[in-house]
């Protein structure tokens, strides 16, 4: 029985991004406010009809909730079938896997990724499509359109399923298959990564500590990293989901992950660390005394990724965000591949991907992957780094110093300003932009602008054009400083600024970070004005 119910509270109008709706846990517990933007989710979804849908979340608090809302939903609006992950858990990268492998119409990911959870934190629902990745913007264009005329949602009367049951049970006519949330995805990283090689390394005395901040990662990492690569039980910390992520922020960065950071840089550390967010697609990788930029690992992964047997016939091609350090372009220069600049943001790589023009792309962001999926990959990217270890066996420190010693060395830093006034902010970037035409030739300290611009891209397969994606100031020499406002924070506005100096191989390649980029953060301050726009003398997070 289908029941057509009019929305008592409209839905507030406010324009999902790209990484899907994202608002305070306790927005979506009004009446009928998930209901309207997942209606209008599937009144925007063509061919729904008889369709396979996945449904999938990171476990955190109100997930259950809205995964039974969305089931009944699914089967007032047609569908066939709904795949739904044990627990109601799937890791983004998981879901784009399941939704690619079965071939679904397109799957609802239920997470705010890093950012925390619980009764008073933050929720979020996005959508993507058949090739497992984000909704591309002429369609969450349309889900927005449609989230302001939206009149009625649609559901059947039916009870909750028991999500914690394998198996298929009928909710209103539609059939909802409860899947193992681990298996198909571990089994897509056995054909990737040579198991027994990381499984030799591991027994003979590597280790190895992973992080999965009480976040989604926690039971795909225990069957891999312990049930099938051997490492010793207690390799997983924090691995058991929480609906609050244990009052942390599941954040896989030098400020939240810092305990696992602390390890890494004690006498006690393990041969190896890494960590993943929220949802499981970030992640940081530390080596024993070693921190790896996720710009440096991008480059460090692309240029070793032949030794996997996924990639054992090379790479198509490398892409980065424009804020991700260079270090990537002198490996595809090496490699005689393309390396492709693009916006911030995961969704620009899908063409690149599905066009088979590029085979592994990055963000500084801690944001790695590759064609296997449609979403970055937190897990992957692990496993990818001790795949290669155990190939080369060498230490993370010698790899990475081995890579500068070759290609240079990209010292890189980002610094956020949270929580700056939205109209600060505004007046920063618009008074940089107007002066953007003056900056080439000046000096700031010693160094000297060579170029500055507003980035604009233009996608080689759809040409379809992104402006304002970041003020750039180059500098002579291969320095860089980038400015650009988050698309993604749910507080004000935050600057983030974008830090990059090369030094060439033969250079200085051992020196401190904050150091070698000391005269850059002055000449930051001096070309935008942060401290006279927004009254803040330091950022409030360094990555
Ligand atoms: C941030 C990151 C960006 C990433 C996005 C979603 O966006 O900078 O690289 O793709 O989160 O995880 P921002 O807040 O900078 O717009
Ligand atoms: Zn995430």
């Amino acid at each position: 029985m289908t029941i057509l119910t009019m929305p008592t509270t409209p839905f507030d109008g406010q324009k999902p991004g790209t990484s899907g709706l994202r608002k305070k846990v306790k927005v979506f517990q009004q009446p009928n406010y998930s209901e309207n933007f997942i209606q209008s989710v599937f009144d925007v979804v063509e061919g729904k009809e008889g369709a396979l849908l996945v449904i999938g979340g990171d476990g955190r608090f109100h997930n259950r909730t809205v995964i039974q809302q969305a089931v009944r939903m699914a089967a007032a609006n047609g569908f066939g079938k709904v795949l739904v992950g044990q627990g109601g858990i799937l890791s983004t990268p998981a879901a784009s896997n399941v939704i690619r492998q079965y071939g679904a119409i397109g799957g609802l990911v239920l997470s705010a990724s890093h950012n925390p959870g619980g009764p008073d934190e933050d929720f979020g629902i996005k959508y993507n499509v058949s090739n497992g990745g984000p909704a591309p913007e002429k369609i969450t264009e349309a889900i927005y359109d449609r989230t302001t005329t939206i009149d009625r949602w649609l559901t059947v009367e039916a009870a909750d399923i028991d999500l914690d049951a394998i198996g298929t049970v009928e909710v209103g006519g539609m059939s909802v298959e409860v899947i193992d949330s681990v298996a198909d995805y571990a089994a897509l990283m056995e054909a990737l990564f040579d198991f027994d090689a990381i499984r030799g390394m591991a027994d003979g005395g590597f280790t190895l500590a992973f992080d999965a901040m009480s976040a989604v990662t926690g039971p795909y990492a225990h069957e891999i990293f312990e049930g099938r690569l051997g490492f010793a039980p207690g390799t997983v910390r924090n691995g058991t989901p929480l609906e609050d992520f244990g009052h942390h922020h599941p954040d896989p960065n030098l400020v939240h992950a810092k305990e696992l950071y602390d390890l890494m840089m004690s006498a006690a550390a393990p041969d190896f660390g890494a960590a993943s967010d929220g949802d499981g697609d970030r992640n940081l990788i530390i080596g024993k005394g070693i921190f790896i930029t996720p710009s440096d690992s991008l480059a460090m992964l692309a240029a070793n990724a032949h030794l996997a047997k996924g990639y054992a016939g090379g790479l198509k091609g490398i892409a980065r965000s424009m804020p991700t350090s260079a270090a990537a372009d002198r490996v595809a220069e090496a490699l005689g591949i393309s390396c492709f600049e693009t916006p911030t943001g995961w969704k620009f790589f899908g063409n690149l991907l599905d066009a088979g023009m590029a085979t592994i792309c990055g963000e500084e962001s801690a944001g790695t992957g590759s064609d296997h999926v449609r979403e970055k990959d937190g897990i992957w990217a692990v496993l990818l780094w001790l795949n290669i270890l155990a190939i080369r066996q060498v230490p993370a420190k010698a790899l990475a110093q081995d890579h500068w010693a070759r290609f240079g060395r990209n010292y890189y830093a980002r610094h956020d300003y949270e929580a700056l006034s939205t109209d600060k902010a505004n007046a920063l970037i618009a008074e940089l932009t107007a002066a953007l035409p003056a900056l080439p030739a000046t000096a700031h300290g010693p160094l000297v602008v060579a170029a500055a611009d507003s980035f604009s891209y233009a996608d080689p397969v759809d040409g379809s054009v992104s402006a304002n994606q970041g003020l750039r100031v180059m500098f002579e020499g291969g320095s860089r400083i980038v400015f650009r406002l988050s698309g993604t924070g749910t507080e004000g506005a935050t600057l983030r600024v974008y830090l990059e100096r090369y030094e060439p191989a033969g250079g200085t390649l051992d020196a401190e970070t904050p150091d070698m980029l000391a005269d850059l953060i002055a000449a930051a301050d001096a070309i935008a004005g942060i401290v006279r726009h927004t009254g803040r003398t330091a950022p409030d997070v360094v990555t």
